[in-house]
């Protein structure tokens, strides 16, 4: 299984990826996990990614295509992945479809994650993600049982340095300049699915495994 997450940031993209990896055993790629990382181990790349995501920008597309290339290569994508906040704009997209091809791995599926942009504000002010095995929490709708620590693996839970109100209004005016023409990007070549992205997150999964069956 090949396919990406679409959607604004806070739709539910990650929730709804780590619960796929569990149901499916293909790994999540996520460019904003692998950005944060880089940022976390204090690389070059880090260094020049950082100050563009805490304003809520897109790190240039040479640098992300470069570790998707790398992130692809390793053997455990050779099954299926799941695309998480890649691609973002079209030069992203078209790279994509490229370089599947030369892989000769089709894409299957392009799911759509839509919610309004109200619900998403709160959501990224709650959020908070374990440091140790990324398990994402909500502190208004799905809080861990102890304040901070991981239920999952018992990690600190951290809170993204570009999780404040601010930041993401411009990270949701980049999403609707840049990454919802996708939208129709993959509406045209018959791999667009959307999702109601409010509600239940368990009911969101059904619907996207639907989708997958
Ligand atoms: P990235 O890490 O990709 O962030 P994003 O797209 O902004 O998406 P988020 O991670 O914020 O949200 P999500 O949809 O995964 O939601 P989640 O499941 O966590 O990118 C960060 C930055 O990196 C970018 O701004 C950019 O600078 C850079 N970057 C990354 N990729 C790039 C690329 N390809 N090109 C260039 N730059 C790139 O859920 C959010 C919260 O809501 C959680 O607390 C969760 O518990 C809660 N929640 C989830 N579902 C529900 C529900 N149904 N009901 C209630 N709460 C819910």
């Amino acid at each position: 299984m090949r396919i990406i997450l679409l959607g604004a940031p806070g739709s539910g993209k990650g929730t709804q990826a780590q619960m796929l990896v569990e149901k499916y055993q293909i790994p999540q790629i996520s460019t904003g996990d692998l950005l944060r990382a880089a940022v976390s181990s204090g690389t070059e790349l880090g260094k020049k990614a950082k100050s563009v995501m805490d304003a809520g920008q897109l790190v240039s597309d040479d640098i992300v295509l470069g570790m998707i290339k790398e992130r692809l290569a390793e053997n455990d994508a050779k099954n299926g992945f799941i695309l998480d906040g890649f691609p973002r704009n079209q030069t992203q997209a078209i790279a994509l479809d490229e370089l599947l091809s030369e892989l000769n791995w089709p894409l299957e599926s392009a799911i759509l994650i839509n919610v309004n942009k109200e619900d998403i504000v709160e959501r990224i002010v709650g959020r908070r993600t374990c440091a140790d095995c990324k398990q994402v929490y909500n502190t208004f709708t799905s809080p861990p049982a102890t304040e901070d620590v991981c239920d999952k693996c018992g990690g600190e839970l951290t809170h993204r340095a570009d999780d404040n109100e601010e930041t993401i209004r411009k990270r949701l005016d980049v999403y609707e300049e840049q990454t919802a023409p996708l939208i129709e990007y993959f509406t045209k070549q018959n791999k667009l699915h959307s999702v109601e992205g409010s509600g239940d997150i368990k009911e969101i999964f059904g619907a996207v495994c639907r989708i997958l069956k």
